[in-house]
């Protein structure tokens, strides 16, 4: 059971992460509004999945008991951080809005991530692996339905997409197993939900 200091830590990052201002220096001109809304919609799905990331890597860096896990997960996490940023100054700069539910992401993911700690390493860093390898084809998904003119919200998410990519190598070579069948598909069908829920909310 983690000591109340650690709960302290944790309860303040969190609130970072959710309430993190989005300053931002000018307003994106360029895209009708009706391109605008799209946008908006489909950037409010990707800082949703950084909130995700960073909950589910704080999650399993809080139980795992494997010290280059945790230093592996703090340095990604640090790299999702960045995501998020550009994310929310791109959501700012389209007058778009995060998530409302991304506190209720974000408690969910979290404690997920806690659970997959817990687990075997080889399996702790299958999950990186699969949760890293569906960002990537969501990326590839979302940024189709990015209206053809918003090459910067393109842009940001092809750079992600890098990042992500690199992620996913780190747990393979760290010796990842493969997630079943049923574990991928679940958590295919639930990033399915929350994306769809946070496309609207
Ligand atoms: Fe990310
Ligand atoms: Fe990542």
């Amino acid at each position: 059971m983690p000591n109340l200091d650690v709960i302290l830590k944790e309860i303040d990052y969190a609130l970072n992460i959710l309430f993190e201002s989005n300053n931002t220096d000018g307003e994106d001109n360029q895209l009708t509004d009706c391109d605008k809304i799209k946008s908006q919609r489909v950037m409010r799905v990707n800082h949703m999945g950084e909130v995700c990331a960073q909950a589910l890597y704080r999650g399993q860096a809080l139980t795992t008991k494997d010290d280059a896990m945790i230093e592996i997960i703090n340095n990604m996490c640090e790299e999702e951080k960045d995501h998020l940023v550009s994310l929310n100054q791109r959501l700012s700069e389209l007058s778009g809005r995060p998530s409302k539910l991304n506190s209720l992401w974000y408690l969910s993911s979290f404690l997920l991530g806690a659970y997959v700690g817990t687990l075997e390493k080889d399996k702790s860093y299958g999950f990186i692996y699969e949760t890293e390898n569906q960002v990537e084809d969501h990326l590839d998904e979302y940024s189709k339905k990015l209206p053809y003119k918003d090459l910067e919200s393109k842009t940001i998410l092809e750079e992600i997409k890098m990042d992500e990519i690199k992620h996913k190598n780190t747990a393979k070579n760290h010796g990842s197993t493969e997630l079943s069948k049923f574990s991928k598909s679940l958590m295919s069908l639930t990033s399915k939900v929350m994306k769809k829920i946070s496309y609207y909310i």
